[in-house]
């Protein structure tokens, strides 16, 4: 009797469940399926030879695996337990045997990892003048930060098609992980004060497709580390640089004066950066440490609200603006006092024309 002849057939069925488990890594933002985040559809330079790293590496790991359990699995059968059959020969301390086990898996040893050196220092220096990005993780969300641009922005990290990008990671409280699937990544954002600016870590990747790249935080931060989301965003070149003028203006035709009222009354001005309205200072890059939200100030023209987990139309924003625990349970929006149904009618459309 097997553990499998313990379960009647008609239960068989119940042995899929646990395959359920691998589907729940398949749901990506309703309504921005853009890209698919498999990791093996490999983009830019980078991912490519990371990924020819991992095929290799994998392919000695099923070799070792196969041979072992071959080996293993016919020593059960050749010496199962027999009236007429005596102990097989004993081998323990068998020279010839020791140096063959300990010679083999050094050979495996070493043949993933020459080449797993080799592309750690390939890796290392982008190949041309790269565009320089400041990630900083938040609980839960990110900001990207242009320095030769003078821009801020979040959730949306907008690269130009071809270009290395290299990024300089930290973090604003716990440590985080910037991964892309599709293109690069992961690597760990910490807490980094000014003092210590060398604990920052950098890496660079490129795009060689425009398109739209789901990234993911991987490394666990806390209750909403799953909806810790962002979206990077390769353009063509000449793209990429309006995007950039785009970024740099105050929005023009914003609607709701209404709506800007109510951004400074319900308090949404303590959190949030937005050069439309007057007291905030242009794309300061605030100190690390304070509250901060997302600068708003183009947050019409992004993908996606909440750290990347709401496609971003009036119904999701007026859902997160009314309930913003509700989305995102333990999120750090916190209203200072719910808002009025009148001021959540002003600021849609007021938030929405940020562009
Ligand atoms: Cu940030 Cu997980």
């Amino acid at each position: 009797m097997t553990w499998l002849g313990a379960l009647a057939p008609r239960r068989w069925p119940l042995l899929l469940l646990p395959a359920a488990l691998l589907f729940t890594g398949c749901d990506i933002t309703p309504g921005l399926r853009t890209d698919a985040a498999n990791t093996f559809a490999y983009n830019g330079y980078v991912a490519h030879r990371v990924g020819d790293l991992f095929i290799n590496t994998f392919v000695w790991a099923v070799i070792v695996f196969v041979v072992v359990m071959g080996v293993f699995f016919f020593a059960l059968w050749r010496f199962r337990a027999r009236p007429d059959h005596p102990i097989p020969s004993q081998v323990h301390g068998n020279t010839k045997f020791e140096l063959a086990w300990t010679i083999a898996p050094t050979l495996v040893l070493v043949i993933v990892t020459v080449p797993t050196i080799q592309t750690l220092f390939e890796l290392e220096n982008p190949p041309s003048t790269p565009l320089e990005v400041e990630v900083i993780g938040h609980q839960w969300w990110w900001e990207f930060h242009y320095p030769d641009q003078q821009l801020t922005t979040a959730s949306d990290l907008h690269i130009p098609v071809g270009q290395p990008v290299r990024v300089s990671l930290r973090s604003n409280d716990v440590i985080h992980s910037f991964w892309v699937p599709r293109l690069a990544g992961k690597r760990d954002s910490f807490p980094v004060p000014d003092s210590t600016p060398w604990r920052k870590n950098h890496m660079w990747f490129n795009a060689t497709d425009p398109g739209t790249y789901y990234g993911q935080c991987a490394e666990f931060c806390g209750l909403e580390h799953a909806q810790m989301r962002f979206y990077v965003v390769a353009q063509p070149a000449a793209e990429f640089q309006a995007w950039v003028q785009a970024q740099k203006q105050v929005p023009t035709g914003v609607t709701a004066e209404a709506g800007q009222a109510a951004f400074v009354r319900g308090g949404c001005i303590a959190c949030h950066v937005n050069n439309t309205t007057d007291t905030q200072i242009p794309n300061a890059p605030v100190p690390v440490g304070q509250v901060r939200g997302p600068n708003l100030t183009h947050v019409g023209s992004r993908l996606s609200l909440a750290g990347g987990i709401l496609e971003n139309n009036d119904a999701n924003l007026a859902r997160w603006l009314r309930n913003p625990d509700e989305v995102k349970p333990g999120t750090r929006m916190k209203l200072p006092n719910p808002l009025s149904e009148d001021d959540i009618r002003d600021l849609v459309p007021y938030l929405r024309s940020l562009r």
